[in-house]
């Protein structure tokens, strides 16, 4: 019998952490309100509580027009769309991020050219773009990951010099700011997600900020099929669908912005106490703080292992043993898209991959990405924003957990255990086993 939990020791931690998500009598008036009124849908678009909340979302973010939409996916369509994406045009995107970030770019039949991260912060290395950027380049699309900000001052200027649109994917950046405006403020649009997982929710829901009105007139347009918005300044025509969102989501989704900053606090308390616990241990590193990230949002708390420095012993060890000490925690939460299972990337099914091309591009085999396949298959460690939420006792039970398992970080070595096994797992396989985590 070992030390750690894994080999058979008492566990850091048998409590559960603070329950996610967040609701209060907000909500649940709310919900009674629109019950009530029997308006619960998307139309006539936007209807009244999501036209507010968005109005206040872009406010909260200093951005003049905010809709809110069926997911974060879609919002990503729809601003590429709003931004005038044509076919074949190419998106120069992150290697490291979901799926989802990359999906709509295809849909749209355009073409994701894949950068790499900066192994600083796991965003799109801005010093990267300015060689991926060709003649069929159309937009910018940096990711802001888990509580990091791309380098948006040189995204910015390399978009001027080449006349390309910044679409900010803001899915991890609920009221983060930079330079003190807030996430999707600074690019030319910015897209949120509201799924479960994310700093405010509504089980599924999706958001768009901009101050270009044409930009927003032609969002509101894709989002509400094809018709013209009402203001129609600009006349736009164009085939769209229906990514409205409902109003019963629309009024979680206020109460859920007014909780935010607060739960900001006490996460940011939280993460930078673990950090003061885990900085200096050996073998541990962390993402680089940047003077011009002026708000941090924190979607997960992310720092890095560093196999060499504990004679490789995989990271998917130390990750079975933290979760069996009851720390939540995960490290393929993202692989370069590339080389995901969940991107089944046939050329012949996306023409911009084909059509007028002497050879199918192949996405799968076009890009190599160092940083982000060390950061995905060796070095990250993810772990939920939601267990900040709780106390001080709590965040240190998580920095026991992690001290722990690196003082006896030999009972891993050649281990097998089922927890180990799950943790190797990427996001496609594992649905299969994996109990419903939010
Ligand atoms: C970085 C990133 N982009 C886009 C999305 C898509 O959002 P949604 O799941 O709401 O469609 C997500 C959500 O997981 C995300 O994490």
């Amino acid at each position: 019998m070992g030390k750690l939990a894994i080999t058979g020791g008492k566990p850091v931690r048998k409590k559960p952490f603070a329950a996610w998500p967040v609701y209060s009598q907000d909500e649940a008036r709310g919900l009674q309100r629109v019950l009530a009124s029997r308006n619960w849908g998307g139309f006539p678009f936007p209807n009244k509580i999501a036209d507010t909340f968005a109005q206040k979302f872009a406010r909260f973010h200093r951005a003049k027009y905010g809709m809110a939409v069926a997911n974060g996916t879609v919002a990503i369509e729809i601003a590429l769309k709003a931004a005038g994406i044509k076919p074949r045009d190419e998106v120069i995107v992150p290697a490291y991020t979901w799926e989802g970030t990359v999906g709509p770019v295809l849909l749209l039949n355009a073409v994701p050219v894949f950068v790499d991260i900066d192994p600083e912060t796991y965003c799109l290395d801005a010093r990267l773009i300015e060689a991926a950027v060709t003649p069929k380049t159309r937009v910018i699309l940096p990711v802001h990951l888990a509580m990091r900000f791309a380098d948006l001052d040189e995204i910015c200027r390399i978009a001027k010099a080449h006349n390309l649109v910044v679409i900010e994917d803001c899915a991890h950046a609920h009221g983060g700011k930079w330079r003190s405006k807030g996430a999707g403020a600074t690019g030319d649009l910015g897209c949120f997600s509201f799924q479960s997982s994310k700093l405010m929710t509504a089980g599924e829901g999706g958001g768009i900020i901009t101050s270009n009105p044409e930009f927003y007139e032609r969002a509101q347009s894709y989002t509400n099929c094809g018709r013209a918005s009402a203001t129609d300044r600009f006349q736009h025509r164009l085939i769209g669908f229906n990514y409205r969102i409902t109003e019963l989501q629309a009024v979680i989704l206020d109460a859920q912005l007014k909780r935010l900053p607060k739960q900001a606090k006490v996460r940011q308390a939280n993460m930078d106490h673990i950090e003061k616990r885990l900085r200096g241990t050996p073998g541990l590193a962390f993402l680089k703080k940047d003077k011009r990230q002026t708000r941090t949002a924190a979607y997960q708390f992310v720092f890095k292992y560093l196999p060499e420095y504990f004679g490789g012993i995989p990271r998917a060890a130390v990750l079975g043993a933290l979760q069996m000490e009851g720390i939540p925690c995960d490290g393929l939460f993202y692989e370069p898209v590339y080389r995901s299972a969940l991107f089944h990337v046939d050329p012949c099914e996306w023409p911009a991959l084909s059509c007028g091309r002497k050879k199918p591009l192949d996405l799968k085999t076009s890009f190599h990405c160092p940083v982000s396949e060390r950061a995905a298959y060796e070095e990250a460690i993810w772990l939920p924003h939601h267990i900040f939420l709780g106390s001080k006792k709590d965040t240190d039970d998580i920095a026991d957990a992690v001290l722990k398992v690196c003082a006896n970080i030999e009972e891993l070595r050649g281990l097998k255990h089922p927890a180990i096994e799950v943790k190797a797992m990427g996001r496609a396989e594992r649905p299969r086993i994996e109990k419903r985590q939010w």
